[in-house]
């Protein structure tokens, strides 16, 4: 049913379980000794983190936080609101973001930098998608999955007014569903 909404597939199931396979590896060699806490951003980055978190060969914890910066359309607002905040500290902590997408990085900066300034250790950010023609602010995350062009994405935790988030894979919403 919702397939019929979706234009193209951008990036298959099968390639989503391959790409997590390969960061899940490299983040393991990363973090070799450390016990990382895997912050998940809500709601885009469940799918992806449940997958990630099956390659990754470590101790760690995971925590996660709501966030929100999309409210409804396909242009972020730049407004970035804190929904649901973590239950543990971070300070001195290895943190690991996990991002469905990257895209103006307004996101992901301001919340780098909140919890750089309580202290965690280090902070560094794992995203399935990077939309680096949509930057509006500098920002580089270390383990990307795959780039993506400048077009709006659903399926795979990400969402078109809460919608779609539930398909296996990530594809491109035919235009005349958001131009209702
Ligand atoms: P940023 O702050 O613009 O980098 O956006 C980050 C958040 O906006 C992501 O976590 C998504 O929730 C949402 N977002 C950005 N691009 C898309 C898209 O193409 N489809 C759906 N959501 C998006």
């Amino acid at each position: 049913m919702l397939e019929k909404d979706i234009k193209k597939v951008l990036v298959s199931e099968e390639e989503i379980k391959i790409i997590s396979a390969r960061l899940g590896k490299q983040i393991t060699e990363d973090y070799k000794g450390k016990k990382p806490l895997v912050i998940g951003l809500l709601k885009g980055c469940m799918p992806f983190m449940t997958e990630l978190m099956k390659h990754i060969d470590l101790y760690m914890e995971i925590e996660l936080m709501g966030v929100q910066s999309y409210h409804g359309g396909t242009a972020s607002t730049g407004d970035v609101k804190i929904t649901r905040d973590l239950d543990i500290p971070v300070k001195g902590r290895d943190v690991l973001i996990a991002e469905d997408i990257v895209d103006t990085a307004k996101t992901i900066s301001v919340i780098s930098k909140l919890l750089k300034y309580r202290g965690a250790k280090s902070v560094e950010v794992v995203t399935l998608l990077d939309k680096p023609a949509g930057r509006v602010v500098e920002f580089n995350p270390k383990y990307v999955g795959t780039i993506i062009p400048k077009e709006f994405v659903v399926g795979f935790g990400l969402d078109y007014d809460e919608m779609y988030r539930n398909l296996p894979y990530v594809g491109v919403l035919k235009e005349e569903v958001y131009k209702k």
